[in-house]
């Protein structure tokens, strides 16, 4: 489920500049799924990636309460995207728990935030 939902959202990447088209899906724990694309703009910094997105509109349509159980991302044409530091502090903000899905240098991986993240901020 949570892999179709990626696939079908990363068809709707905006990726002008970088041609690297990012989906990405988000499970929360009252078991809806919400996905989310990369959406590039001319001033690049102000580029928004894919697993924000995701966890951005779960968060719109949940409520703050919004807590994440996976989150899976993935390229359009299959390239390895492990998720950036950024968004990795992000997860860690909705999701402690969180199992995050992505393609490695090395083929499919599925780690916990905490291991992509260890000692992420706080307040
Ligand atoms: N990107 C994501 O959407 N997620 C990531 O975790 C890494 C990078 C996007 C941002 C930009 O639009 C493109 O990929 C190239 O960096």
């Amino acid at each position: 489920m949570l892999l179709k939902a990626v696939q079908e959202a990363r068809k709707h990447a905006y990726a002008p500049y970088s041609n690297f088209r990012v989906g990405a899906a988000v499970l929360t724990e009252k078991g809806n799924i919400y996905s989310g694309v990369n959406v590039e703009n001319a001033s690049y910094g102000l580029t928004i990636c894919a697993e924000r997105a995701a966890i951005f509109a779960a968060v719109a349509a949940e409520g703050n309460d919004m807590k994440i159980r996976a989150l899976a991302v993935f390229n359009q044409s299959e390239a390895p995207c492990a998720p950036c530091g950024a968004c990795r502090q992000v997860i860690l903000e909705f999701g402690p728990q969180a199992r995050v899905f992505y393609k490695g240098p090395d083929g499919l991986k599925e780690a916990g935030i905490t291991e992509l993240l260890p000692e992420g901020f706080r307040l």
